[in-house]
C-alpha cells in the first residue's frame, strides 16, 4: 500500500483546463488515485479519482463524507475572518455539505419539491420562458450563445421556480456569480470576501420573498419548500433560506454550462446535431450524452472521515479526495468510444448528476430543462458555426464564458 503523495497532476494548469480529457485517460491508466496539487487559497491539494468504478463506489463509501469538523481537532481549522463568515454560515446549512443524519433530514424537504409530477406541472412555464429567451436571439449575424441566451435562461427558470419576480433575475444573477467565483479552487481573499457580502444579501433577500410568499403562497417551488417546513417543521429558518439559496445556485450553474458545453460539442460534430434536428435520435437520448460527454460538474469533493486504504492508497483523516466525474464518463472501462459524442448511445449510466446520498436533488428538473431548450434550438437553428469561445476560470465545474455562434436561420 503506498502512502507516498507524488503528484499525479495539476489541475490549475491552462492546457488541463482546456481539455482535460487527454490527462484523465493517462490518470486512469497510470494513477487511478493520485495526488493533485493545487497551490490554491485554503487548500493543500488533494487524491484524485479518476475510473468510473471507483468514482461511484467513493460516492457511495461513507467514510468519505463533508463534515471534516466533526473528525478534525478545532485547531486544525484557521479562524474565519469576520467578512467571510456568513458565507461560511450558509454554506455549513446545505445539505451538500451535510452527511447522515442531518443530510438525510434537509434531503427528505427537498424530495416532494423536486418530484417528477410537480416538476412535469412546470414544462408550460419552462417553455414560456425558453421561448422568450430565443425571441431575443437576433435572426441575422452572430450572437453570445451564454450571456445572450443560456445563462440569463438558466437563472430565470430557477428564480421564476423559487418565486424570484422577474425585474430582480439580474440583480439574482450577479449574486450568484460571485458567491460561485468564492468557492472555486480559483480563488482569493477578495474574492471570498464578496461571495461572503453577497451571501449576505442573497440571504436577506430570501427573507423577505419567503416572508410574502407565506402571506400569499404560489404554485411555485418556493410554496412547496415553505409548506414541506410547516408540516414536518424537520427545517429551522436559516435551513430554509440557505436550502433557498442552494436550489438557485446549484439549479442555474450547471444547466447554462450544459447548454453551452452540449452546443460547442455539437458543432464540433455537425452529423449528431442533424441527427437531433431530424428525429433521428430523441432528445432525452441527446441530453444524456451530452451531459456525459462533457460534464458540467467535473469533480465531486469528499473528505475522509478517517485515515482509510481507498485502491490501494492510504488516505488521512481530513484530505480532500475528488471523485472525477467528468473523468469517470469517459472511462472506456465502461463507454465504448468514450471519446465520441454519439447521442444515441445505449450505454446511458453517466455521473453527471454524481452518485451516493448526495445524487442531484433537481436531476429531472435539469434533464427536462435542457430536453426542452436543445429542442428548441434544433427547431430554429439548421446549422452551428462557432465563431469564438472563452472558457470559464474553475476545475470544479467546466463551462464557457462566452460562445460566440453564427447560426444559418430556419
Ligand atoms: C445540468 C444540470 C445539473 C447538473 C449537471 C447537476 C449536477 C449535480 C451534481 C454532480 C451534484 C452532486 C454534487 C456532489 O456530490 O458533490 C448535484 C447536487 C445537487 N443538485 Fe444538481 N445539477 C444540475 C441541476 C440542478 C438543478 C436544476 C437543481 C435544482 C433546482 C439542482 C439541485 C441540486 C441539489 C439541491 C444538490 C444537492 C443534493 C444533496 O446534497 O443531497 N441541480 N447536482
Amino acid at each position: 500500500m503506498s502512502g507516498a503523495r507524488q503528484t499525479v497532476f495539476r489541475p490549475l494548469e491552462p492546457a488541463f483546463l482546456e481539455d482535460p480529457y487527454p490527462t484523465y485517460a493517462r490518470l486512469r491508466d497510470d494513477h487511478p488515485v493520485g495526488w493533485a496539487a493545487t497551490p490554491a487559497e485554503g487548500y493543500a491539494g488533494f487524491w484524485f479519482v479518476s475510473r468510473y468504478a471507483d468514482v461511484a463506489a467513493g460516492l457511495k463509501d461513507n467514510r468519505f463524507g463533508r463534515e471534516i469538523t466533526k473528525v478534525l481537532p478545532p485547531e486544525a481549522f484557521p479562524p474565519i475572518p469576520e467578512q467571510q463568515k456568513p458565507l461560511y454560515a450558509m454554506l455549513a446549512a446545505w445539505m451538500l455539505f451535510k452527511d447522515p443524519p442531518d443530510h438525510a433530514r434537509l434531503r427528505r424537504i427537498a424530495a416532494p419539491v423536486f418530484a417528477l409530477r410537480p416538476v412535469l406541472g412546470m414544462r408550460p412555464r419552462i417553455e414560456a420562458l425558453i421561448a422568450a429567451a430565443l425571441a431575443r436571439i437576433p435572426d441575422d449575424g452572430p450572437f453570445d450563445i451564454v450571456s445572450d441566451f443560456s445563462s440569463p435562461l438558466s437563472i430565470d427558470i430557477v428564480a421564476d421556480l423559487m418565486g424570484v419576480p422577474e425585474e430582480d433575475h439580474p440583480l439574482v444573477r450577479g449574486w450568484v456569480r460571485e458567491i460561485t467565483l468564492s468557492l472555486d479552487l480559483v480563488r482569493t481573499p477578495e474574492r471570498i470576501a464578496a461571495g461572503s457580502r453577497r451571501a449576505a444579501e442573497l440571504i436577506a433577500y430570501f427573507e423577505r420573498l419567503v416572508a410574502a410568499h407565506r402571506r400569499a403562497p404560489q404554485g411555485n417551488l418556493l410554496s412547496l419548500l415553505i409548506a414541506a417546513q410547516d408540516q414536518g417543521s424537520f427545517l429551522d429558518d436559516q435551513e430554509l433560506l440557505a436550502s433557498c439559496v442552494l436550489f438557485l445556485f446549484a439549479g442555474h450553474e450547471a444547466s447554462s454550462l450544459l447548454i453551452g458545453n452540449g452546443l460547442r460539442a455539437l458543432a464540433a460534430n455537425p452529423g449528431e446535431w442533424q441527427r437531433l434536428r431530424e428525429g433521428a435520435v430523441g432528445v432525452k437520448s441527446a441530453v444524456t450524452e451530452l451531459l456525459r460527454y462533457d460534464s458540467p460538474q467535473q469533480i465531486a469533493f469528499r473528505h475522509a472521515l478517517a485515515d482509510l486504504a481507498f485502491q490501494g492508497v492510504t488516505i488521512r483523516t481530513g484530505q480532500v479526495v475528488g471523485f472525477g466525474l467528468g473523468s469517470a464518463n469517459r472511462d472506456p472501462r465502461v463507454f465504448a468510444e468514450a471519446d465520441r459524442l454519439d447521442l444515441g448511445r445505449e450505454e446511458t449510466r453517466h455521473l453527471a448528476f454524481g452518485a451516493g446520498i448526495h445524487t442531484c436533488a433537481g436531476s429531472s428538473l435539469a434533464q427536462l430543462e435542457a430536453e426542452l431548450v436543445f429542442a428548441a434550438l434544433g427547431r430554429r437553428f439548421p446549422e452551428l458555426r462557432v465563431v469564438a469561445v472563452e472558457r470559464q476560470e474553475s476545475i470544479l465545474v467546466r463551462g464557457l464564458t462566452r460562445l460566440v455562434l453564427d447560426c444559418g436561420v430556419a
